[in-house]
């Protein structure tokens, strides 16, 4: 457990600048628990790797503490952990390592100034996380790539940087490259310098990876072939021009690229100095109408992850705010912008995975959890003094619909409040038709939603859910005039979420098609909420 972090007096701007805000976006299995880990080993949040996440019981390090994730091995969850390195304040965000929490991630990113993503140098980008890496480039948020697994044999690393490219459009820029073939990796060109960085292995990696900054000439005298080959393609790399451009990375058209170990700490120390040298500090939010909300005024921030129940013992609800300017200050009133209601902040914690710290004071990057916020909603603006709105977060036109029904009636009340809950936490959206069946429509991206949902349900409301999938494929946003032409067509269903949205689902795109070629003015639109 980290102590509360106890930080000098500075001003907003100060504290804003020694801030990172990042999230780590990976395949499940490439390594994001174990680099967390090594983060908070690196940073010295903990004395030994392996303190957090012991062999047995695995897993404990982040958010992993729900008891479907810890049964199936996967994160669903995200929650914020936060560390100093080098004097700044690093904020890790978490997020689901599954296309099917998508939207999640989408949330989270929402919330970051950039983002590390982890590839297994063996298996390169996959099918199934692809749809997460296309969310992070299509917010242009700043992406170090980290290859890991460096230590096992794995796909040649250019042809890893041409899949980068080749798949989600993203120039890779090789900061670091590896001496020895993968799986018999000695360390790293660092190619900023040209000089060859020996890690030595610990047991386990269960301390820091010893490193020796080797010259070129020693290098070659004695890794012979590893670093004659290596050298030449950090060569080649040069001639066609894949050099740090620190720009083009702030506007997310390339990304520096590390390679690595995580699991024998070979080359963490890199990722974590590119972090604090590379990344961008917060800068000032854009509210709704495109005006820069300033990180000298004062405090504002906006909720992009609910997360009710952590604590079975003691039933809660916490809402995770970002912070976007000002100081946030335990148990000041601040403004709950869609509602105008003054909202107390008495409860307010960072997490550590599932313990709490109290937090007296954060600054824009931060990430504040405030418990027992139920009236807030994703999306949600908070402020001090002068008001401000920021935009909602996009959410994603669903992909599956199912009628939810409690299998045993005499619990109807708690699957009611149950679905409520679980939809304000952004699990699953909940539709109704207005001109049929009253058992509400589930919609989600991916199927894993639906389990969660049918867990949680019976879990934390003792309400069993049956759920019946109906036919449709896709959906569109739609307007009322929109809806009253569509409900003469077959094929398509009009839904209405409890904000008032209606969303047009169909059974296949190639109705959607046909009907947006016949009626050019009719609103399909692929944004939910905007
Ligand atoms: P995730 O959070 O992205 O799902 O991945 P996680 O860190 O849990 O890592 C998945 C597996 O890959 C773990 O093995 C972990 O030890 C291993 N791993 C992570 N980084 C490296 C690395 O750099 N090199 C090698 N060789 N392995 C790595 P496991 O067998 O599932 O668990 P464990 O028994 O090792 O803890």
């Amino acid at each position: 457990m980290p102590e509360v972090l106890l930080e000098p007096r500075r001003s907003v701007l100060a504290n804003a600048a020694l801030r990172r805000t990042f999230a780590i976006i990976s395949h499940p299995d490439a390594g994001k628990t174990t680099l967390t880990e090594k983060f908070l080993l690196y940073s010295g949040a903990v004395q030994a790797a392996g303190a957090v996440k012991a062999r047995e019981g695995r897993r404990r390090v982040t958010s992993d503490w729900m008891v479907m994730e810890q049964e199936r091995g996967i994160s669903i969850t995200s929650t914020a952990l936060q560390f100093v390195y080098r004097d700044h304040t690093v904020n890790l965000l978490d997020t689901p390592g599954h296309r099917d929490f998508s939207e999640d991630t989408y949330r989270v990113l929402a919330a970051a100034d950039a983002a590390v993503m982890v590839l297994d140098v063996a298996k390169g980008i996959e099918a199934q996380t692809l749809k997460l890496f296309e969310v992070c480039r299509a917010r242009r948020l700043p992406i170090i790539t980290f290859l890991n697994k460096c230590d096992r044999p794995g796909i040649p690393p250019l042809e890893l940087l041409d899949e980068i490219q080749a798949k989600i459009g993203l120039r890779p820029t090789p900061v670091t490259w590896p001496v020895g073939i993968p799986g018999d990796f000695r360390g790293v060109i660092d190619r900023r310098s040209g000089v060859f960085i020996r890690f030595s292995r610990t047991i386990r990696g269960s301390s820091m990876a010893p490193e020796e900054e080797v010259s070129r000439e020693r290098a070659a005298d004695e890794e012979g072939s590893a670093w004659i080959s290596s050298d030449e393609e950090a060569d080649l790399l040069s001639g066609i021009g894949a050099d740090l451009d620190l720009r083009s990375f702030l506007a997310g058209d390339s990304t520096p690229l590390f390679v690595g170990s995580a699991l024998t700490n070979f080359g963490v120390r890199h990722l974590l100095d590119a972090l604090v040298e590379l990344a961008p500090a917060p800068g000032p939010r854009m509210d709704v109408a495109g005006r820069p909300r300033e990180l000298s005024a004062p405090f504002s921030g906006f909720v992009f992850k609910i997360q009710a129940n952590m604590n079975p013992s003691h039933r809660d609800h916490v809402a995770f705010v970002r912070v976007c300017s000002g100081e946030f200050e335990r148990g000041e009133q601040l403004t709950h912008g869609p509602t105008g209601r003054l909202f107390g902040t008495k409860y307010a914690a960072s997490m550590f995975g599932a313990d709490r710290n109290t937090v007296e004071r954060a600054y824009p990057g931060d990430v504040v959890g405030l418990v027992n916020a139920s009236d807030l909603r994703i999306g949600d603006t908070l402020y001090s003094q002068d008001p401000v709105k920021f935009p909602a977060i996009p959410t994603f036109a669903p992909e599956l619909f199912a009628t939810a029904r409690p299998k045993d009636s005499s619990r109807y009340k708690q699957f009611r409040k149950g679905l409520e809950q679980l939809e304000q936490e952004g699990v699953v959206q909940v539709l109704h038709d207005p001109q049929g069946d009253p058992a509400p429509i589930l919609a989600a991206v991916g199927e894993m939603q639906f389990e969660v949902l049918t867990h949680r349900l019976a879990a934390e409301y003792g309400a069993p859910v049956d759920l019946v999938h109906t036919p449709h494929r896709l959906a569109r946003r739609t307007d009322e005039a929109t809806a009253k032409a569509l409900s003469a067509i077959r094929g398509v269903k009009v839904l209405r979420r409890g904000d008032g949205t209606l969303l047009a689902a169909f059974e296949s795109p190639y109705w959607l098609e046909r009907l947006q070629a016949d009626h050019p003015d009719w609103l399909f639109a692929s944004i939910v909420t905007e």
